[in-house]
């Protein structure tokens, strides 16, 4: 049996901790025989092989008596670079225990369970759904809207460098102003009303006028502001922080797509383009 899980990109601006989506680089593992003790294979530095393994954990957590495999684990999806690989795992790993505990879980335990663990849905909804997901988790309750996110380009700028997400969280200010959280959260309605109703013109204003995060985590990542301004000049609808970063996400019309990997291969940064498409799919089982 196989279980792939997408990347994910979070926040999209104003949807702090609430909005993501699901983009076309996966998590695959591949679960083979049954042993004596657990045996994750993969080919990453400094993460456990044993049961400490984070998707091992989160199995245990969902059912703890599962019977050990060797499981075979890739991935595509850097490390700690803002396009939710920790979720993807998390995901994966609740996956597991559903598969090999038949626990036949709904999508929506799922997203509660993931939740709990990762503390915010916005990385593990669309890891489980695929495509956008709005959604809120407050005292313990999670709700979360799944939709189609409208046809637009995104170019990932990946740096070559890690940021944690503890790191990324440490810079966030303790408390903002009522006056101010009033202002932050009517430009995060306008920017999901704007993308439900398909217009990413408006959409593109609203994602670049965050004030929850992206102010106090944008000196975080130097490559940033450049990429923006490019980005502005080209036309493209607006670049935000994937997540709690280092990952810039360009959001363009199609046809703008060519000239702006150009431009930002041009400012001749530390990383990589990579163009993704929205996974609409999110978990999928493949028996073999
Ligand atoms: N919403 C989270 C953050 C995503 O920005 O910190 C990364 O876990």
């Amino acid at each position: 049996m196989k279980i792939k899980i997408p990347a994910t990109s979070a926040n999209i601006g104003p949807g702090f901790d609430s909005v993501g989506v699901a983009l076309s680089k996966y998590l695959t593992i591949e679960v083979l025989a049954p042993r004596e003790e657990w045996l994750v294979e993969h080919n990453l530095e400094f993460v456990p092989s044993d049961k400490h393994n984070l998707l091992i954990k989160t199995a245990l957590k969902v059912k703890s008596d599962l019977p050990p495999h060797h499981i075979k684990m890739t991935s595509d999806i850097p490390l700690a670079r803002g396009l939710g690989s920790s979720s993807s795992v998390i995901v994966a790993g609740i996956e597991l225990a559903n598969q090999l505990g038949n626990l036949q879980l709904t999508a929506d335990e799922k997203l509660r369970l993931a939740t709990q663990i990762e503390g915010h849905p916005d990385n593990v909804a669309p890891a489980i759904y695929g495509n956008l997901v709005i959604s809120s988790y407050v005292n313990k309750q999670v709700a979360a809207v799944v939709t189609d996110f409208p046809p637009a380009s995104f170019i990932a700028f990946i740096p070559n460098y890690p940021l944690r997400t503890s790191e990324s969280r440490g810079v966030l200010p303790n408390q903002l102003s009522y006056k101010k959280a009033v202002a932050a959260s009517s430009v995060a309605n306008v920017a999901i009303a704007a993308l439900l109703t398909g217009d990413l013109i408006k959409a593109g204003k609203a994602i670049e006028s965050d004030s929850f995060h992206e102010p106090f985590r944008q000196k975080l990542v130097r490559e940033f502001y450049p990429i923006k301004q490019t980005a502005k000049e080209i036309g493209a609808y607006a670049t935000y922080l994937s997540g709690a970063g280092p990952t810039v996400m360009v959001l363009a019309p199609k046809e703008k797509e060519a000239a702006l990997i150009g431009a930002i291969q041009a400012l001749d940064l530390d990383g990589q383009v990579h163009v993704l498409q929205v996974d609409t799919k999110g978990i999928q089982v493949q028996e073999n």
